[in-house]
């Protein structure tokens, strides 16, 4: 199976489960036009988060990379009403296209985009009391990975689901001589899940028009 393959079933799952949703549609269009990566989630991906989020009624979430908003939309629309999701975004640009996205999706007031390296925000989300958050996405730079997991365990409800996106990288997980600092992050962020007793993970690998890749799925006891 080749990657094209894996998108026309992506396509077809697509057509199924997510069908015409001018909000994510757009969000979409709009982040290809300024430019930003191709590396949102997929729609099937997408739609994964919100029912993980709805599932577990959650109110308050938190995303770390906003990239253009298009997994925000998706886990803000899972939220219960009244609740609130605070997504941490590093790169300016970014977080302009995000907020357009966003407010396009009628989500502006349901999303807190933080502009800023997750690395100093999470601290003051922490001193500013905004947890605990029922529902972490974690999708960011991959080598601060395992901070970046320590930090949502502490700022959990008991209960709360941790979702680590990309944490295969085509197969380079096994790698354990690979000098690449994403794959060593994802490889560090394993073993020190492994070991922690705050938490019980398991790791799904997928295939899609994203590519080769997988997702980490926790539940804070
Ligand atoms: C990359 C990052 C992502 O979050 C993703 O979903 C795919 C690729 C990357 O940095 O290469
Ligand atoms: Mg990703």
């Amino acid at each position: 199976m080749t990657r094209e393959e894996w998108t026309k079933v992506d396509e077809y799952l697509g057509r199924i489960f997510t069908p015409d949703d001018p909000a994510l549609q757009a969000a979409i269009e709009a982040s290809e036009a300024a430019g930003l990566p191709d590396m949102a989630v997929s729609p099937a991906q997408g739609k994964l988060l919100y029912l993980l989020a709805k599932s577990i009624g959650a109110n308050r979430a938190l995303e770390i990379g906003t990239l253009g908003g298009y997994s925000a939309i998706w886990i803000a629309r899972a939220l219960a009403d009244g609740g609130r999701l605070i997504s941490l975004e590093r790169e300016p640009h970014f977080v302009e296209i995000a907020r357009g996205n966003i407010a396009n999706a009628g989500l502006g007031d349901r999303v807190e985009l933080r502009p800023g390296d997750a690395i100093d925000l999470l601290p003051e989300i922490e001193a500013e009391h905004e947890g605990p958050f029922g529902f972490t996405f974690i999708d960011a730079d991959k080598v601060n990975n395992p901070e970046y997991f320590e930090w949502a365990v502490r700022l959990s409800a008991p209960g709360a689901l941790i979702v680590v996106d990309n944490v295969i990288r085509g197969g380079r997980v096994v790698d354990d001589r690979t000098a690449d600092p994403s794959v060593r992050g994802v490889r560090q962020l394993n073993e020190m899940i492994a070991k922690d007793r705050r938490v019980e993970a398991t790791t799904i690998q997928t295939v899609g028009a994203k590519g080769y890749d997988g997702f980490l799925l926790a539940r804070v006891v």
